[in-house]
Formats: C-alpha cells, structure tokens, sequence
C-alpha cells in the first residue's frame, strides 16, 4: 500500500505520541527520545486499550494500563504482562510532514 500523509512534524512534540487514523487503521505517531519518529498501531496487544495515551520512553511507548513497554523500532514487548508484538509501519518525512505506510514492516497483522 502506498504512504498515507499522518501529521505535520510539529504536532508531535519529542516525547510525545498523536493518535491518528489512516483507511481505518488507529496508528500511534511517536516523536521518540531518539528524535526520529515511528509509527505503531494504536492499540496494546494484551488487552487492546490504545498505546497513544501512553508515555513514550526512550524508543519505548508504554502501555498506561499495566506497563508493558513496546519497542518501536519492532513492535515487541520488552516486559510483561504483554507477550505478543504490536505492528509497527514504515515512516517517512517529507517536507515536514509525517507520512505512513500501512504494510507493516515487523510483519505483524492486526
Ligand atoms: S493492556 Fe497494555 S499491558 Fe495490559
């Protein structure tokens, strides 16, 4: 699938997650502590509550409502009581604007 236009780059302050939906899809943008920007579906994969509303830890999100963290750079947990990885998509910036594409890059499906 082609890329979809997410944000602006600065509607995402570093240390921050924006949640978005692109074709239906819920996809958290993150401004990590790395400065580069990742995108990850928007929803944990142990009980489903959405990533966005988390804190965005080094490349790490964290999920709000019992602390397991997901690397963005692969979707997987890094601690329980998650044990499934989340799918990650591939982002580009282009002209200060955040663009995704929905075929995700860990191979995860939703
Ligand atoms: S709902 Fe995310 S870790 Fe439990």
């Amino acid at each position: 699938m082609s890329e979809l236009l997410a944000c602006a780059v600065d509607e995402v302050a570093k240390g921050a997650a924006l949640r978005v939906e692109l074709a239906g899809v819920d996809i958290a943008i993150v401004h990590a502590d790395d400065d580069n920007f990742y995108a990850i579906h928007d929803e944990c994969s142990h009980a489903a509550v959405p990533l966005s509303d988390g804190e965005v830890d080094g490349c790490t999100l964290e999920c709000w409502l019992h602390g397991s963290r997901f690397d963005l750079r692969t979707g997987e947990p890094t601690g329980l009581p998650a044990t499934e990885p989340v799918p990650v998509y591939p982002v580009e910036i282009r002209d200060g604007s955040v663009y995704v594409s929905l075929t995700s890059s860990n191979g995860v499906t939703r």
